[in-house]
């Protein structure tokens, strides 16, 4: 990729999404995939008692997970930094809330959030920038607030064209272990709720879920 070798690994990913997202979308709006990822959802909702919860979707592409998170009692925000991923958001669910925004950057104010839901996003970002994510997350999230998020198992870091998929559009990756994630999260004061791995025959290897709680800081 020698044109692109100076460029911003997120705005170098991005360029990408904004190429592929309507075959993405449409890759993975099957049903095999939709039940199963709303199971995720439903367990992050039982971990929230208040009423019609204010959730951030994080990197929320065609915000199929947006109208999960509204069909499970929650009021959703979706943001995406692909302006062709938030036309497909915005085609699929009208009524939705969708803004165009980095994860590295969220414009809301403090803990404005129950809770925060985040799949196949965080790991597009450097491993040096995913602190940067997580402080944002935390910031956002009401004390007692939780998140979900979705990553992908392994070690290193890089960018990477799949030659089966979007063959010639490179993407950032960073892979995590669970304990790794853990300890980033325990870090800016996340304790882990749970943790489950996708089923392999669906979504492939390397896929997992954690839910956290962001800590209520005690009263002085
Ligand atoms: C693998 S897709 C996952 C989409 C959807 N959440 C899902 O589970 O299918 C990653 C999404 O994150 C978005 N994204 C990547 N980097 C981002 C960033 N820095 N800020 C906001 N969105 C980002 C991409 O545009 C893309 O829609």
């Amino acid at each position: 990729m020698k044109d692109s070798i100076n460029m911003d690994t997120v705005q170098q990913t991005i360029q990408t999404y904004d190429k592929i997202a309507h075959d993405y979308c449409t890759k993975t709006r099957q049903a095999k995939f939709l039940d199963w990822e709303e199971t995720y959802i439903k367990k992050l909702m039982s971990y929230i008692p208040t009423p019609r919860p204010l959730i951030l979707d994080v990197g929320c592409a065609d915000g199929r997970h947006s109208i999960m998170i509204d069909r499970n009692g929650g009021k959703a925000t979706g943001i995406d930094l692909s302006k062709s991923m938030l036309i497909e958001a915005r085609a699929l669910h009208p009524k939705g809330n969708f803004r165009q925004m980095d994860m590295r950057e969220l414009t809301f104010n403090d803990h404005f959030f129950d809770g925060l839901w985040s799949s196949g996003s965080i790991y597009h970002v450097t491993k040096a920038d995913v602190k940067k994510v997580i402080k944002e997350f935390r910031r956002v999230l009401k004390p007692g607030g939780v998140a979900a998020i979705n990553f992908k198992l392994g070690q290193g870091e890089g960018m990477q064209a799949n030659p089966k998929s979007y063959s010639g559009s490179p993407r950032y990756f960073a892979y995590y272990t669970e304990d790794e994630m853990k300890d980033i999260f325990a870090s800016f004061g996340f304790e882990e709720l749970n943790s489950c791995t996708y089923p392999e025959e669906m979504f492939g290897e390397n896929n997992q879920m954690m839910w956290f709680r962001r800590e209520v800081p005690p009263v002085p």
